[in-house]
């Protein structure tokens, strides 16, 4: 199976179109209505063959499917489909955000429900890891942090652990409200895969063998200095390195990682970085022109929910 193949089959197959499927099921519109909105849309990697018969490019290279939509809708995604979900979400923090020079987001901002866990262990797959990027606790926000666990373990989630994310080496502790660290939440499915080498077994049998839990320890802190103000094209954008080290700890090259909600896609560039396909849902339009501008090419197409 090729890696396009294998995120396709990430999606429900009526989420999957081709030209002539997306004419069958829309036979009430104009072709051409249909046709323009697949180019908008989806056409990146698609391939004329001939007259009315299109192809999505068969890759073997990871790619990305873009989804301009609400990610806390993961209905279109088949179930233990997903190999990693790796998501910093738009939490809600009005009383945090105030004051000082912090501003407040430019986006829409909520807070977690337990549906919404259920929807990620619906569609991860048995043993893989959530990493969900989550502000440092203070007195604002504890009761919410602890919410997320609770909600986490209640969908089928077990708490892996909690790696802070130090941004550089200027780390202010203001007190009650701000710090200059973020936490890196990571669970698994129920029991975590095996996905460290088992040194002891492999040297004495000579097969590979692999222990419970992630590709190798993990370290005390990610120490990993923020974007820049003037690199910086996203108000929350995450380091790529920062997502590289979390993705080479919990996935393998070749799998599918989701960020469902994506801003300008430096979970769909590490991805790909490293050898992984990834899916990403971004509700605002302005961010999907951020993503394309990011990964260009590798966009095997883009989908708008309606
Ligand atoms: C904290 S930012 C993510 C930043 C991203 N990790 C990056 O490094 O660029 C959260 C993003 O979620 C988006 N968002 C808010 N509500 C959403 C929803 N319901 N579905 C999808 N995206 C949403 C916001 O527009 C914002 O871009």
């Amino acid at each position: 199976m090729t890696l396009a193949e294998k995120l396709f089959n990430c999606f429900k197959s009526k989420n999957k179109f081709t030209l002539r499927e997306a004419y069958a099921e829309n036979g009430d519109k104009p072709k051409e209505t249909i046709r323009a909105r697949i180019y908008d849309n989806l056409g990146i990697r698609f391939e004329r063959i001939a007259k009315g018969i299109y192809k999505t490019v068969s890759s073997d290279e990871e790619a990305c499917i873009v989804i301009e939509g609400d990610g806390r809708d993961l209905s279109m995604i088949e179930d233990a489909s997903i190999d990693c979900i790796l998501t910093d979400h738009p939490w809600l923090d009005m009383k945090s955000n105030k004051g000082g020079s912090r501003a407040f987001a430019v986006y829409d901002c909520f807070k977690y429900s337990l549906d919404d866990f259920k929807e990620k262990a619906r569609v991860l797959k048995q043993g893989c890891f959530l990493v969900e990027v989550l502000p440092a606790e203070n007195e604002n926000n504890y009761e919410y942090l602890y919410q997320i666990k609770k909600y986490a373990k209640e969908a089928g989630f077990l708490y892996y652990s909690k790696v802070p994310w130090k941004k550089g080496s200027f780390v202010s502790n203001t007190g009650r409200k701000a710090k200059n660290t973020q936490d890196i939440m990571i669970f698994s499915k129920g029991k975590a895969r095996n996905m460290r080498v088992d040194k002891k077994k492999t040297d004495a049998s000579g097969i590979l063998s692999y222990m419970s839990g992630c590709n190798g320890m993990l370290p005390t802190m990610f120490d990993v200095g923020p974007v820049s103000r003037k690199n910086r094209i996203h108000q929350s954008e995450l380091p790529v390195s920062l997502c590289e080290q979390i993705l080479s700890f919990v996935t393998a090259k070749g799998e599918v990682v989701l960020d469902s909600f994506a801003g300008s896609g430096v979970v769909g560039e590490a991805s790909l970085n490293l050898g992984r396909s990834c899916i990403l849902i971004e509700i605002l339009k302005e961010n999907i022109d951020k993503i394309k501008q990011r990964l260009g090419n590798n966009i095997l197409y883009q989908v708008v929910m309606e």
